[in-house]
Formats: C-alpha cells, structure tokens, sequence
C-alpha cells in the first residue's frame, strides 16, 4: 500500500523539491551534460518518423530529398538509431552517477540526523514512519532524478517538436487530428487513474488482511492458548472475501477500460488513417507524408499519456522530499564534529528543584519540585512504587530529557554545560530489559568499548560472572545472539549487559531495577556481579527487594513525582507510618 501522499504542484511545494536539488549540485557538470545528451537524443528521436516517410516515398519513386535511394535512407535511419544508442548509453550511465551519489548522501545525512535527535524525537514519531522516510521517500526521489525529470523533458521534446512538425508538414490533417486524438488520450488518462484509485482499494484490503497475519503470527502463543485459532481463521477468510470482491469488481472496470482502449485509441487512428488516405486519394498528400504523420501522432499520444504519470510521480517526489526536509530541519542534540571533553565525571550528583512533564504529555507534571544530593562514591536507592518516577529521574541525569525547572548538576556544573556525549560516557546503565544487537556475544560486550581487546573482554565477561555460561556454548564468545540467533534467560542477558558496564568503566553506575524479574539463583549470579561493578562508583540503585536496598547509603523514597522521604534504611524504618516503612512491609508481604 502505497503511503505516499500526492502534492499540489506550486511554488511551494517545487521549492520543496529544490532543497533536496541542492543535494545534486555538487554533481552539477555531469547532470548538465546528461540533460545536454537526453535533449540531443530526444531531438534525434524525433527525425526518425520524417525519414521512415521519405523512405516510403523514395520507394514510390519520389526523387525529391537529399537522399536518392533507399539503401541510403535507410543507412541514414540506422545512423539515427546509432547515435541515439550512444548517446543514451551515456546519459543514462551519468544520471545514475549523479543520482545514486546523491541520494546515498541525503540518506546519510538523514541518518546521521536520526542518530543525533534527541529521545522526545523518538517520543513523537514512529518507527515505521522515520524507516519509511530513510528508505522509501529517499527511493522515490532518487527515482524522479535519475528518470522522471529526464522523462518528462523528453515528452515535452517529443510533443513540442511533434506538434510543430505535423503542423508544418500537413496542417489540413493536424486539425483533424488534433480536434480527436488528444480528447480520447485524456479520457483514457482519467479512466486509468479511477482504475488506479479503484485497484489501491485492494491494496488496501490485502493490507488489512496482511495485518491479522502478522498480528498473529507475531503473538502465536497467545493465539494457541486461548484457543483462538478457528476463530481467526474465520476472520481471514472473511478478510478475503472482501479482498476478492473488491478485486473482481476492479477487474470489471480494467476490462472496460481496455475494450475502451483498444476500440476508441485504435479507432481514432483509424480514423486519421481514412482520412490521411483520402488525402493521399486526392492526391494532396503523399503516402510517405501518411506514414510520417501516423508515427508522430503515436509518439505525441503516448507523450500525453506519459506525461500524466510523471506529473503524479513528480507530485509523489514532492511529498517524499517535504518528509525527508521535516527530518533533515530537526535540531540535533549534539553535533558530529563537537570537540568532545573526555575528563572524567568524578564528584557528586545534584538534583535541584526539579519539575519535569513528558514533552508528549505536558500537562501530566511527572517530576515536582525534586531535589536529590549523592556524595561521590556513594549509593543511592529509589524506591517507590511503579509510576512514581524513578526511571524518569535517571533519564533526565543522562539529559534523555531537560528538566522544565531547576538544574541537575554533576561535580557542582550544570550538565547543560556538559558536553552530551562525555556526560553520557561516564554514565554506565544496567537496566531491566537488556537490547542485545543482533551479532556475537562478543560484539556485544564490545559495545561498551569498541576498542577494547580480546583479553579485555574476557576479562569483564568473567567479572560480570557471565564466562561460565558463555563458554559452556560450542561457539563461545562467537555465539550469534539476538533476533536469528541464541536465546539468552533473563540473567545471562543481565550479565551480558553487566559486561558491557566493566568495559565502559563509568564513574556514575545507574541500576533500574536490573534483578527485578530474575529467578533467585541468576539473582544471587547478577547481584555478586553489581557489587563488584558499583565499587569505587557513584550509583544510583533503583530496587524493590529489602536485600538490595537495605546497604545503600541514602535512600529517598518517591510518591507520585514527590520525594517524600530520605535517610538510610535504619532512619527510614523505625518510623512507623513512613512512606518507607509502609513501603517495605508491603514488599515483605509480597514476597
Ligand atoms: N516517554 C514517556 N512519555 C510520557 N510519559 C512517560 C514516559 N515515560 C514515563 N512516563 C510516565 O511518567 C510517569 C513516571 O514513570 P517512570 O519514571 O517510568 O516510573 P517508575 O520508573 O517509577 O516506575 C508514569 O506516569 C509514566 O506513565
Ligand atoms: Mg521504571
């Protein structure tokens, strides 16, 4: 199903397409001598019907040309044909040049703006649609450079110089013509797009019919379990009965259409055919002229056609590059070519009078008036219940998002005046949902520290307690993980994840909630991992389990965006009726 949006052609919207133009220029001199070389062999195409006329006539005996004979005329007409070949063999080989350079730039470029847009970015467009703009929109442009524009500068040629020559040759017959020909191409244009329109339908329906097998493919299990099987069976096959109705009552209007086509295009130059001959008759023209005439007619026929399928797709290109601009036109959060300060975070971590809304949600207030103080080296637990705004705390340290109000601070500084990129190197994260890229177990720890050696990575899988098990796989370290390859439990990921911090080495530890969902022997593995990992470290530990809790040095306790409480654990639980106090015989409950 096509997403592609149709745009009106104004001003406007070609200015539109002249920002993704520059995108081209730099490749300027080839894409001028390829306009030169279409123009040259459009213009050539153009005398190849006057010569097949002159062939016919010399046949009959006519003398009056340049050429006398017809092993001439037709060397001349190969001749054409030659130079048309070469000619076009170039043109073609140099939009492509100019073309696929360009476009792989605007795709580069989009992409490295995507890299570098901040999270609220994220927040606000769908995946799909930010894929789709790198890969389809980008498509349809490279398309319209590399061939519509050519295409339509050549059916402007052909229609110009057709007209004017027929014109010029017989005038009588080019009325005629023209008060018939054009009429039924521009009928036949607007019935093939009601077509077109009719048949998206059945796109569309194929699609909706798509996405009850993807759904339930995807979530097969779900499917088994409640016994559904049968009835989404029913619900396909209902799915496409509707897919087959739409479809055969497109198929009645595309039969009408060709009946129309064949009977009424054919019909009317049959009827430029009767009365040419009739001409011809009458001795006003001669059958060469007839011929000449015929052929140009067709080439501007099916330039009209033409030209109405490249004005949509010159619409479609001006819709794609507007989406492709949106992107491009976004501030990113930082720039590739910052100078980066590679110093170290070393001090202690402040949240002053912190206010915070979501950017999606503004009117939700997440985070009021929050003030939180870590020593360096210190641990720090949040606690609170699911909701409260824990992680968002956390997000806004690594400056995922900026605070509405008040200032976080890391060493005493503002982390606005920290650079992005050396604030978040310092910060490592072992969150709860582990993201494995698809790739080796190697790889993977390496994503910490690309630089880091073999031994180095060994060496972090051992401290992060995870070598036992990855050397009890046949491959080892080259074992593939992710989508196509091994399924790892929710601890070995953890522990993959734990890896990754010890190469990163980060001075500010952040933990959220990272042995909420392990069973107890893969916590007992992962939380001696931590402990390991937090020495030395200023860490933030976000927890529900007592265990983990009770040893930290501070703890503040969050209720609906508030910090509530805040001391150690044997300050906290001694008040009876505190949040914390309540906090905990709840999880003691639980567990
Ligand atoms: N990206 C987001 N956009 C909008 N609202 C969010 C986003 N992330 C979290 N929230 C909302 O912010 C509140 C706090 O969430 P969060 O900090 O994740 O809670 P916790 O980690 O304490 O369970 C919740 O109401 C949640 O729905
Ligand atoms: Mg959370």
């Amino acid at each position: 199903m096509s997403k592609e949006k149709k745009k009106r052609l104004d001003r406007e919207s070609l200015q539109k397409l002249g920002g993704i133009f520059n995108y081209v220029w730099p490749y300027k001199g080839k894409f001028i001598v390829g306009l030169v070389l279409l123009f040259i062999s459009s213009s050539v195409f153009m005398v190849f019907p006057y010569v097949s006329g002159k062939l016919i006539d010399l046949a009959q005996g006519s003398q009056n040309w340049f050429i006398d004979n017809i092993g001439n005329a037709t060397l001349f007409l190969l001749g054409i044909l030659f130079i048309q070949s070469i000619v076009s063999f170039f043109r073609v080989i140099l939009f492509a040049q100019v073309t696929e350079n360009a476009m792989a730039n605007v795709r580069t470029d989009l992409y490295q703006k995507l890299m570098t847009l901040p999270i609220s970015f994220y927040d606000q467009n769908r995946a799909g649609d930010l894929i789709s703009r790198i890969s389809n929109d980008v498509s349809i442009l490279q398309t319209t450079f590399s061939t519509t524009l050519a295409e339509l500068l050549r059916q402007f040629i052909i229609l110009i110089t057709g007209v004017t020559l027929i014109f010029y040759l017989t005038p009588s017959l080019s009325v005629f013509m023209l008060a018939t020909f054009p009429v039924i191409v521009i009928f036949a244009i607007i019935f093939g797009r009601f077509i077109r329109k009719q048949s998206n339908k059945t796109q569309t329906e194929l699609a909706n019919s798509n996405v009850i097998v993807e759904e339930t493919i995807q979530s097969i299990q779900a499917v088994k379990s409640f016994t559904s099987e049968l009835f989404e069976i029913a619900r396909y096959k209902k799915a496409m009965g509707s897919v087959v109705n739409t479809a055969l009552k497109v198929a009645w209007y595309r039969a009408a259409f060709i009946s129309f086509i064949i009977f009424m295009l054919f019909g009317g130059i049959v009827a430029i055919m009767w009365y040419g001959a009739r001409l011809v008759q009458h001795g006003e023209m001669t059958g060469g002229e007839l011929i000449q005439f015929i052929l140009y007619t067709m080439f501007i026929g099916a330039s009209i056609a033409g030209l109405g399928d490249l004005f949509a797709q010159v619409q479609k290109a001006v819709g794609a590059s507007e989406r492709v601009l949106e992107v491009l036109q976004e501030n990113p959060e930082w720039q590739p070519d910052d100078q980066i300060d590679e110093a170290r975070l070393k001090g202690s971590i402040g949240f002053q009078n912190i206010n915070f809304a979501y950017p999606t949600r503004p009117e939700v207030e997440v985070l009021k008036n929050v003030n939180l103080h870590i020593e360096e080296g210190q641990k720090v637990a949040l606690v609170g219940h699911s909701g409260a705004g824990k992680s968002t705390i956390v997000q806004l340290l690594q400056r995922f998002y900026n605070p509405n109000e008040g200032e976080v601070q890391v060493a005493g500084v503002d982390i606005q005046d920290i650079h992005l990129q050396s604030l978040r190197k310092h910060i490592g994260t072992v969150p709860q949902e582990v993201i494995l890229f698809g790739g080796t177990i190697e790889e993977n720890i390496r994503y910490g520290k690309p630089e880091a050696t073999k031994e180095e990575v060994i060496e972090a899988a051992r401290k992060a307690n995870a070598l036992d098990f990855i050397e009890g796989f046949p491959e080892g370290m080259e074992t593939t993980v992710g989508e196509r390859g091994v399924k790892l439990s929710g601890g070995q990921r953890q522990r993959i994840a734990i890896a990754r911090a010890v190469l990163k080495d980060p001075d500010i530890l952040i933990l959220d909630e990272a042995t909420s969902s392990l069973d107890a022997e893969s916590e007992h593995l992962v939380q001696q991992a931590l402990n390991d990992l937090m020495k030395g470290r200023t860490t933030i530990i976000i927890a529900h389990r007592l265990a983990t809790i009770r040893s930290v040095d501070k703890i503040y306790v969050l209720e609906k965006g508030d910090i509530v409480e805040s001391g150690s654990h044997d300050e906290l639980v001694n008040q009876t009726d505190g949040a914390y106090r309540n906090f905990i015989d709840l999880q003691l409950m639980e567990s």
